[in-house]
């Protein structure tokens, strides 16, 4: 037990270096205490990061959702399992008891396997944050259906891209979505990315917002009706710790977006250890994270995490600022949150509004506040721990990704000294280190270089779905025998880390992850765009904008550049989805190169973030001269 919820800094240490120590009896005694197994495994881990192959808890069967709602029937079975706060304030809030909770992913994986779903098959999940959602994640789970949750803001061409690259059977989704004062068509959405979807047999619409939409005879049909003639029971299939539980995509910096693909066992035990320590979670806490179950951190840490500790989740339909910016503080003083989980980019965005919309609700229920996403610069740390926190519920800064699977580099609550903008320290099991351009690691304290780690733990991605080449490419191949994070990060002088930011061309805007390529490439379908490179700057609120450079073809010269500006970010809407669109473009006659044809990005982001000043050795370039246009023409 001892291993399992940390409570001094000297046990964080003990715990840790048996972490590293003796990973495998580490991790089989965290999995044996505190998880139901239909079988055990027959060996903790094995693995080869030159393959890659990874496996943990080899031969063991379970089924998640045994973990996640059945266990807790017995002793919780009334406690309120998912919390749903509607986007409209004045319509009421949802209490999902762990019983309610077991009938309803029951009745829903009764339907998925009366459509046809079964073990294996992958399941695409497009709905708002309605409780509909977390159900259908479960209800696949329950089957052994392998779901693929695209977040509900992308475009029709993205969802299909997602929909086809996974060969998804059926689509679950909704007549709409309410999204502060306006209502989303999403199915009119599935509709249009069903066009170009050969493999989809059916479609599951959950009523949200009434709409009328349209229904295609023979593949779509009304979700409740379904539920309503199903059974509650259903028995969990019963998986192998090493099968797939869901793939979720996530942005590259070149091609198309990398299926994840995360597996049962490991991905149950990390999440489950790493909420009940990053959150000190306890049993009569109210737990939430203002994440879209569209992204890793609502699939790790708004269901299965808290759910596998029989925790009480919020799940929070609407937005920061509607109908104002104080939403999120009515929230936590309605349900007496104690903790609450965060984006730097949120916190940015209220922290710029009058501090009346903080100060006028009750927040002492809380005693962890956290953040995740992007790094959270220390202005912005300052007013989080100031104001929300007010300086006694310790701030966890948790850096991770979707590949992670879980928390990697976080402090422990009342465990670990905080400082600002540090994430600090890595979390048991995790083995983090600091390589040079070269390949050498750097050792010692008040370094920096790029993120590795060194050594497996539970959640880590097994493969890109379909491309396993491209995850040795990808992650295990900058550094030999090492995962490679593709973030900068330095160590202070104490060991702790911070991260510094992406060192490849993947850009964080708002927290979400967005690859330079499928983005250029989208500008240039415009037929009057020749070329374009698109780059990051800073912005107060949204952590990096998107800059882009783009030169136009013959037929696009004279052609009025605020219009082209509004088709670029218009086709950019279409292919990916509007948190894509560029804050600044700028039309330039060519792009600086090096000789060999490559664009010189490096000199396009110094230029866009006005730092003209050390561009470096330009003569070598193919065309310096456009440098010096670019400046010259940069409003
Ligand atoms: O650059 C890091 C940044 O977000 C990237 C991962 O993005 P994604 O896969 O979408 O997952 C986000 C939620 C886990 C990382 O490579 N990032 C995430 N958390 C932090 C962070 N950067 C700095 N500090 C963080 N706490």
């Amino acid at each position: 037990m001892s291993n399992y919820h940390i409570k001094h800094l000297e046990e964080y240490f003990k715990v840790y270096r048996k972490s590293v120590r003796e990973p495998e009896n580490f991790w089989g005694e965290i999995a044996e205490e505190h998880f139901v197994w239909r079988k055990h495994w027959d060996k903790v881990l094995s693995w080869d990061f030159k393959k890659p192959e990874i496996k943990w808890y080899e031969g063991a069967k379970l089924n998640i959702t045994e973990n996640c709602i059945d266990r807790h029937l017995f002793t919780n079975g009334d406690k309120t399992a998912i919390l749903f706060e509607p986007n409209d304030p004045n319509e009421a809030a949802e209490h999902i008891s762990y019983k309610e909770l077991y009938q309803r992913v029951n009745q829903f994986a009764n339907v998925l396997k009366d459509n046809g779903i079964s073990k294996g098959d992958r399941v695409c999940i497009y709905l708002p944050m309605i409780p509909e959602l977390a159900i259908s994640l479960l209800a696949c789970a329950r089957i052994g259906a392998i779901h693929s949750v695209v977040f509900a803001g992308f475009s029709a061409t993205a969802l299909s891209t997602r929909i086809n690259d996974s060969e998804c059977k059926m689509v679950i989704t909704s007549d709409g979505s309410f999204r502060g004062a306006k209502t989303i068509d999403l199915k009119g959405i599935v509709d249009e990315a069903l066009e170009s979807t050969p493999c989809v047999e059916s479609v599951l619409v959950a009523k949200r917002i009434n709409s009328n939409v349209n229904m295609k005879e023979g593949r779509d049909q009304w979700l409740q009706a379904l539920l309503d003639k199903a059974s509650t029971e259903c028995a969990p299939e019963i998986m192998d710790a090493e099968d797939p539980l869901f793939i979720l995509y996530t942005s590259g910096s070149t091609g198309k977006p990398k299926g994840m693909v995360h597996t049962t066992g490991g991905y149950m035990v990390y999440t489950a250890y790493t909420f009940k320590n990053v959150f000190n979670y306890r049993h009569n806490d109210v737990y939430w994270c203002t994440a879209d179950i569209g992204w890793i951190t609502g699939h790790s840490y708004i269901v299965y995490g808290p759910l596998a500790n029989g925790a009480t989740t919020v799940m929070f339909e609407g937005v920061p600022n509607y109908p104002d910016y104080g939403r999120f503080w009515e929230i936590v003083e309605k349900h007496k949150i104690t903790q609450f989980y965060t984006a730097p980019t949120a916190i940015r965005a209220l922290a710029k509004e009058n501090l009346d919309h903080v100060d006028r609700y009750d927040l002492s229920s809380l005693k962890v506040i956290g953040s995740v996403g992007e790094p959270i610069n220390e202005e912005a740390w300052h007013w989080y721990n100031d104001n929300v926190g007010k300086k006694n519920s310790p701030l966890v800064d948790t850096w991770w990704q979707t590949e992670t699977g879980g928390i990697m580099l976080s402090p422990i609550p009342y465990v670990t000294p905080t400082i600002p903008t540090y994430a600090t320290l890595p979390l048991p099991g995790v083995q983090p280190c600091l390589m040079d351009e070269k390949g050498n690691e750097i050792e010692g304290k008040q370094v920096d270089g790029r993120l590795c780690i060194k050594y497996p733990w539970p959640s880590i991605a097994r493969t890109i779905w379909g491309d396993h080449q491209r995850y040795k490419d990808t992650y295990f191949s900058a550094y030999e025998n090492l995962y490679f994070t593709g973030d900068g990060a330095l160590r202070d002088t104490v060991g702790y880390y911070r991260i510094t930011g992406r060192v490849d061309d993947v850009i964080i805007v708002s927290g979400h992850n967005l690859g330079t390529a499928p983005i250029e490439d989208a500008i240039n379908e415009h037929p009057a765009v020749a070329e374009s490179a698109i780059v990051g700057f800073p912005h107060d609120v949204k952590g990096n904008a998107l800059y882009g450079y783009v030169t136009l073809k013959e037929s696009g010269e004279g052609r009025d550049h605020d219009n082209l500006r509004k088709e670029i970010n218009q086709i950019i809407t279409e292919h990916i989805g509007p948190i894509a669109k560029l804050d600044k473009i700028q039309f330039t006659s060519g792009l600086p190169k090096t000789r060999s044809g490559k664009i010189m990005r490096r000199i396009l982001r110094k230029i866009a973030c006005n730092e003209i000043d050390n561009l470096g050795d330009i003569s070598t370039l193919l065309n310096p001269e456009v440098v010096e246009e670019i400046i010259n023409t940069k409003k």
